[in-house]
């Protein structure tokens, strides 16, 4: 969602700007913009909707500001539409902000304001925010802002500047993520690393309510009272080669790639004597035994990978596990708490249903274990337990090497519980861990032959419409294959639990529709496989995603992607590649812009 980015040094600023929003591009916006301290200490706005290069057209022809100070902003609309006038950044006269989050009592400060003579240009809650601003002002700009920020209601990561104090750039931030980086001679503000590593890899995470000021001589930070503190330096363990497309057509097909390191990365630390040890984690054997019965919370992607945590957990451990919708959880008054461990996961950390779960979690009394993988981020820093997955920087929206290293950990996790319940012994659970640790290489092996799956994508190209199904944890799976291929190919798909098609859907099976069966649990194959025929002998055409030791009948596939042999309840590690692989070429084949789909956030910090 909006992207963040502000810097004060030498450097020509409207260029730093652009690049570090370039490199937030990832978190999807549909307009950006500028405002930048020019030569005669003046505040130069300029602003698009669209892409960034409709920015930079517009500064070509307009006069591009040139300056070393100033504030940037990709908007992801929230309210009003994407318009020039509604980008970024706004100003309430001498006070000028760009703003990320939502400001839910906007409506309320507007009627404040309007009744007080002050008029509003576009329809966000932002200008709201910046004509506050600027009706507070009483010449302090941090008193300004402390003031400020104790009528705003929401969430927001504000980078603001103020007329009268040229080449000085101010930060807050409550909920919204916002980092202040450090260079020799030069500060930033952005809402991620990625967007400061080009020129730094120091930063200060900025705590909610706390107020940075950027000036020639450095970073300074206060609290919300004005008083100032000193904060720990961080280092970003990531460089810039991460966070670039490294010869990959697609930062999607990159990080597809990059899921066998990611794997290693996340587990191997985690795994001592052959045995999990999830310690460094705050997690033991004695504190696992103590759980009734486990939540799993998270949003879309993310929540796929707790369905295949589920299916694990419980089959080893034997313990009951809900998996539930951040967005549900927190507004259906679950019954959670003394006693209970709630799992929340989350690429970002910085989901906002999935951080007000947790935060419901907490207040109930349950235990929350957070496996995030963005460093420092909210749900990081929040949750009583944390298992960091070790993914790096995750920039196609569409999420796969995330998804990988999240049911990596849930593996992890739940071959230590079962331990610690006593529902296996240690035996099982070394071989269990080392048919984990197997898996990177099986899936660098699956990587050197794409062909099969650039095949089955281009005959997906005309379809509207198709169905993912399986069963047990192939089900699971489906659920994340279906979400792939819909968010960047732009067609229609479900996935289905395989037994559940004969009470509605199959109503649907049409000649030539296309159906994505995935059938890997051999106690559950004969199972799927009739319902593979099911819907083959009213027109569908299969595509089965099976052991490649399975020659199917001319009756059950149209085509067929092998597996290697492996664990049932490790094969979901292998056979999501094909399903990512399948989505990735489907919208290739489309001509779609795959890593930036239409509508589309990295980072979901609003309701
Ligand atoms: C889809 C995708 C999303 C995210 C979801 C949660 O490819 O990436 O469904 O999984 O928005 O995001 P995080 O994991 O950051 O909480």
């Amino acid at each position: 969602m909006c992207g963040i980015v502000g810097y004060v040094g030498n450097r020509d600023c409207t260029d730093v700007l652009i690049n570090g929003l370039s490199k937030l591009e990832y978190r999807g916006y549909d307009s950006a913009g500028i405002a930048v301290f020019d030569n005669n200490q003046k505040i130069r706005v300029a602003k698009s909707k669209g892409r960034l290069q409709n920015l930079i057209d517009r500064m070509n022809q307009d006069g591009k500001p040139i300056g070393n100070a100033g504030i940037g902003h990709t908007r992801w609309a929230t309210h009003g539409e994407p318009s020039d006038v509604n980008s970024h950044p706004h100003s309430g006269g001498r006070v000028t902000i760009v703003h990320n989050g939502i400001i839910e009592n906007y409506k309320q400060i507007k009627d404040y304001l309007s009744d007080k003579g002050v008029s509003f240009a576009s329809d966000t809650d932002t200008e709201v925010a910046a004509k506050l601003l600027d009706y507070n002002y009483n010449g302090s700009p941090i008193e300004t802002i402390s003031e400020t920020i104790r009528d705003l209601e929401g969430s927001y990561a504000l980078g603001v500047i103020f007329a009268d104090h040229p080449n000085v750039v101010y930060a807050v931030r409550k909920e919204s993520p916002l980092i202040v980086g450090v260079g020799k001679d030069e500060s930033f503000i952005a809402s991620d690393v990625p967007a400061v590593l080009d020129y730094t890899k120091n930063y200060y995470l900025l705590d909610h309510e706390e107020i940075a000021v950027l000036d020639k001589t450095g970073v300074k930070i206060f609290d919300s009272f004005g008083r100032k503190i000193e904060k720990e330096l961080k280092t970003a363990d990531w460089d810039v080669e991460a966070i670039g497309k490294g010869g990959y057509e697609h930062f999607m097909l990159k990080e597809i790639h990059e899921q066998p390191t990611a794997i290693r990365n996340t587990i191997m630390p985690r795994i001592k004597d052959g045995l999990p040890n999830l310690e460094e984690c705050g997690i033991t054997p004695e504190t696992l035994k103590k759980f009734r019965q486990i939540f799993i919370v998270a949003c879309g992607t993310a929540m796929h990978a707790g369905m295949v945590g589920k299916y694990v957990t419980e089959k080893l451990a034997r313990v009951p596990v809900v998996v539930d919708i951040a967005s549900e959880f927190r507004y259906r008054d679950p019954i959670v708490g003394e006693g209970d461990l709630v799992i929340i996961i989350s690429q970002s950390g910085e989901t906002a249903d999935s951080k007000a779960a947790m935060h419901l979690a907490k207040k109930k009394g349950a235990k929350t274990l957070a496996i995030v993988n963005a460093m420092g981020s909210s749900i990081a820093r929040e949750a009583d337990m944390l298992i960091y997955t070790h993914a790096g920087p995750e920039i196609a929206v569409a999420s796969t090497k995330a998804y990988m290293v999240q049911i990596a950990v849930m593996y992890l996790f739940a071959f230590e519980m079962a331990l610690a319940v006593g529902a296996i012994d240690e035996t099982e659970c070394k071989r269990l861990v080392s048919t984990l640790m197997e898996t990177p290489d099986m899936i660098e092996k699956l990587l050197e032959h794409k062909e099969t799956t650039q095949y089955i994508a281009s005959s997906l190209i005309t379809a509207d419409s198709l169905l993912y199904i399986g069963r047990g944890l192939d089900y699971a799976l489906s659920m994340e294959g279906s979400l792939k291929l819909k968010e960047i190919s732009y067609i229609h798909s479900e996935s289905y639990a395989a037994g559940e098609l004969k009470h509605g859907t199959i109503s649907l099976i049409h000649d030539g529709m296309p159906v994505i069966a995935v059938a890997t649990q051999s106690d559950l194959f004969e199972k799927t496989i009739s319902n593979i025929q099911e819907v083959k002998s009213r027109g569908a055409k299969v595509i089965l995603v099976c052991r490649d030791s399975y020659q199917p009948e001319p009756n059950t596939a149209d085509m067929k992607f092998g597996l290697p042999d492996l664990d049932d309840l490790l094969m979901p590690m292998l056979a999501v590649v094909p399903l990512q692989l399948i989505a990735y070429y489907t919208s290739v084949h489309k001509g779609n812009d795959v890593d930036k789909p239409r509508n589309l956030a990295k980072s979901v910090t609003v309701e």
